[in-house]
């Protein structure tokens, strides 16, 4: 309690009514909580064992919560560290205070970190010891092996067909694609380009483009035919130019985030970077974030046809796009 008092001083944390006591011992291999004389203990997994200790400390509430079942959605959680010793206070009552909303915003930006990490690393170990190397075919079979028993992040084999109906009927030549996470969306291009063709695909977090990058090499693609740029998908597209040179793209599939469609096909369509009938393809098209780029190509019937859709993933055709190049 040494920790809180001078927060109480400053009238920031109201004290009761109190309803449970919590308190954790945070070593670096494993977690313990006692609450109203109940004991509950685990150990860290070699994922989460790497995380600060900030971070552990939350995920330990988690964990305990979820062990007491303290789940009600009036709860919320004030955390004291002190050294070894983790003090942790469920109270009532403070759902309103910027306090609560703090803390519920730590909450998920650490089963946002775990939930990243866990998938990113587990995903890519599994492919890379389960898969034939070399064998595009096999790397997404173990893909799809491993989507039957874990949440993953990539499109999946019902999706993946559609992306390779639209991949094989246009055989594009310049193709981008925004997030790479662990690349299951790059071989099933890559697999079908024409021999010509080139794959750019965009990942933020470069824990992930590195992995990603593993993947595609693995799947036996070479550096010639594909390129992963680790930046945001703005920065990527302004400078589009330096990789693709005076050719447009004939293909763009976007599954980053989908707050970010919009803005994006626009800097795409103001840099005059698509080419004359260039498909675009949005994945979670359904989502609220993706609403605004759907709502501007319906509306603009003259400049964007939209297309079939499966399961969220959306085909638009434009006809903004750089004209044709003139044939010799
Ligand atoms: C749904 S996953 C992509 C799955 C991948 N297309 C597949 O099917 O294999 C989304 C990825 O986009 C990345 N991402 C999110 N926002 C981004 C942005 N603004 N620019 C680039 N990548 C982004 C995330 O880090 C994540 O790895």
């Amino acid at each position: 309690m040494a920790s809180a008092s001078p927060v109480l001083q400053l009238g920031l944390l109201r004290m009761r009514p109190l309803q449970y006591w919590l308190k954790f011992r945070v070593p670096p291999s494993a977690w313990g909580a006692v609450c109203d004389g109940r004991p509950a203990f685990g150990s860290w997994s070699q994922e989460e064992s790497l995380l600060h200790i900030n971070c552990l400390e939350m995920l330990a509430v988690m964990k305990a919560l979820q062990f007491f079942q303290v789940t009600d959605g009036q709860m919320s959680l004030l955390v004291f560290s002190v050294p070894l010793l983790l003090v942790v206070a469920v109270m009532k009552a403070l759902s309103c205070s910027p306090l609560s909303a703090l803390c519920r915003q730590v909450y998920s930006g650490i089963l946002k970190l775990l939930h990243r990490k866990v998938c990113v690393s587990s995903t890519h170990a599994f492919v890379f010891s389960n898969c034939t190397h070399g064998q595009a075919q096999s790397v997404l079979l173990t893909f799809d092996l491993y989507s039957t028993t874990h949440a993953s992040s990539n499109i999946g084999p019902q999706k993946g067909e559609f992306l390779d109906e639209i991949v094989a009927r246009e055989a594009p030549l310049r193709v981008l694609e925004l997030g790479t996470h662990c690349g299951y969306a790059s071989v099933r291009i890559l697999r079908l380009l024409p021999p010509s063709g080139k794959l750019l695909t965009v990942e933020l977090d470069p824990l992930t483009a590195d992995r990603g990058e593993e993947i595609i090499l693995v799947a036996g693609f070479k550096n010639q035919q594909f390129q992963v740029l680790t930046c945001s998908s703005a920065e990527a597209i302004s400078s589009l130019r330096s990789h693709t040179g005076n050719d447009g793209l004939d293909l763009v599939l976007m599954d980053h985030d989908p707050e970010l469609y919009l803005q994006d096909l626009l800097a795409l369509q103001r840099g005059n970077l698509l080419s004359s009938s260039c498909v675009v393809l949005i994945n979670r098209a359904l989502t609220p974030g993706a609403r605004d780029l759907v709502e501007h190509v319906t509306a603009r019937p003259q400049s964007f046809s939209v297309g079939r859709q499966l399961h969220g993933l959306m085909e638009i055709r434009c006809h903004t796009g750089m004209s044709p190049k003139p044939q010799n």
